[in-house]
């Protein structure tokens, strides 16, 4: 069958590769699950791995199977199988267990060893091919209610457990009420940020670079958090006109705005980091005003990476009560579909060049 690939380590690598089709006696005990790729999400992780700034083959290949946010259905499964049946919609998570005590523990998304293993990313083959197989511990059910929003279950499971992280932390300070909340950057995660805060019924400020009236405004607005374009006002200036944030969820992908936002979280406060900057820039801080305010303050940094089962379950069911309480609004993410696995070089190209897509994904096949 076919996959798109790339050879972790040549930059611009994409292509065709073949692999065969596996089989759910791939898994021990019956515990397979054989999925059929419907549609497959990529992000700016799928265009690092092509630039070749990260990502690994897995053990006895020369190339890697990118695509980490699946969309599928249930083809068949093994006779242990409980989770899920034939003809389920599905997506499946991507990291995999090590060796760690978290690991064992079914929480590999905060494994405490270095190496990590993630389908389509690191040393485990993705799901851009035409099917999959996978224990039935990683495959996570999707409402058929909830179909049209089919690739969207990976990134907002990333966007839950960054919530998620923030709101365990807090509990450091036995009350937290947090009633200002500001993401910065209106990607595919800050959106779904902005989502699961405005759930919550915290005020929320989405910042990003571009002015309105443009798409990230609309969705954002459309969560009813207000949207404000960093050419207009400074973080400082809008910390001054509408008060210091509770909670900060970070998601622009600059490492520079990402210390530039630390000097203006509110007392007892927590941000989050989410993004994978994968560079190498470097960027002068007032460090002797963050670490005293820090102090002072008690403030939290928490970074957050990857989700696990849980996350993907909250997530949906976020997504859920998203779509009937802002009917319409969560499906505009999906801007930029690409017809079969055939137009990998399409795929990429739009992920690199088209800089207002929200959401690059392939149409594998009908379902
Ligand atoms: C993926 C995460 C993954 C992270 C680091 C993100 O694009 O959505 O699941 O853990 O990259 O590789
Ligand atoms: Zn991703």
């Amino acid at each position: 069958m076919k996959a798109i690939a790339v050879r972790p380590g040549t930059p611009n690598s994409v292509h065709l590769a073949e692999l065969e089709k596996p089989a759910v006696t791939d898994i021990p005990d019956g515990r397979g699950v054989l999925t059929r790729v419907l549609k497959v999400g990529v992000d700016a992780t799928d265009r690092e791995i092509n630039d070749a700034l990260y990502g690994n083959a897995p053990p006895g290949y020369d190339f890697l199977v990118i695509g980490h946010e699946c969309f599928g259905i249930v083809e068949e499964i093994g006779p242990s199988v409980r989770r899920v049946k034939v003809g389920d919609y599905v997506t499946c998570t991507v990291r995999r267990p090590g060796g760690s005590i978290y690991d064992r523990i079914g929480r590999s998304d905060i494994t405490s060893e270095e190496q990590y293993y993630e389908r389509g990313i690191n040393l485990r083959h993705g799901y851009l091919t035409e099917y999959f197989v996978d224990d039935e511990e990683f495959v996570v059910r999707i409402p058929v209610g909830l179909k049209h929003l089919h690739v969207l279950a990976e990134p907002m499971s990333c966007a839950a457990k960054a919530v998620d992280q923030a709101i365990l932390a807090q509990k450091r300070l036995q009350v937290w009420e947090p009633k200002r909340a500001w993401v910065t950057g209106a990607g595919q995660i800050g959106l779904l940020s902005t989502l699961i805060l405005r759930l919550r019924g915290i005020e929320v400020l989405t910042l990003a670079r571009g002015r309105k009236p443009n798409l990230k405004a609309e969705i954002a607005e459309g969560f009813g958090s207000t949207y404000i374009s960093t050419q207009d006002y400074s973080l400082k200036e809008l910390a001054a006109t509408h008060g210091k944030p509770d909670l900060i969820i970070e998601a622009t992908g600059s490492s520079e705005l990402a210390f530039e936002a630390m000097q203006i979280l509110g007392h007892n406060g927590c941000m989050v980091w989410t993004s994978i900057t994968g560079g190498t820039r470097k960027t002068e801080v007032p460090s002797d005003s963050i670490n005293l305010n820090w102090v002072l303050g008690n403030k939290l940094l928490v970074g957050s990476v990857n989700a696990n089962f849980r996350h993907f379950e909250s997530g949906i069911a976020d997504l859920a009560l998203g779509e009937v309480t802002w009917p319409g609004v969560i499906q505009k993410i999906l801007t930029t579909p690409v017809q079969g696995l055939d137009n990998y070089k399409e795929m990429m190209r739009l992920l690199v060049e088209h800089k207002d897509a929200l959401k690059v994904y392939v149409n594998v096949a009908e379902g």
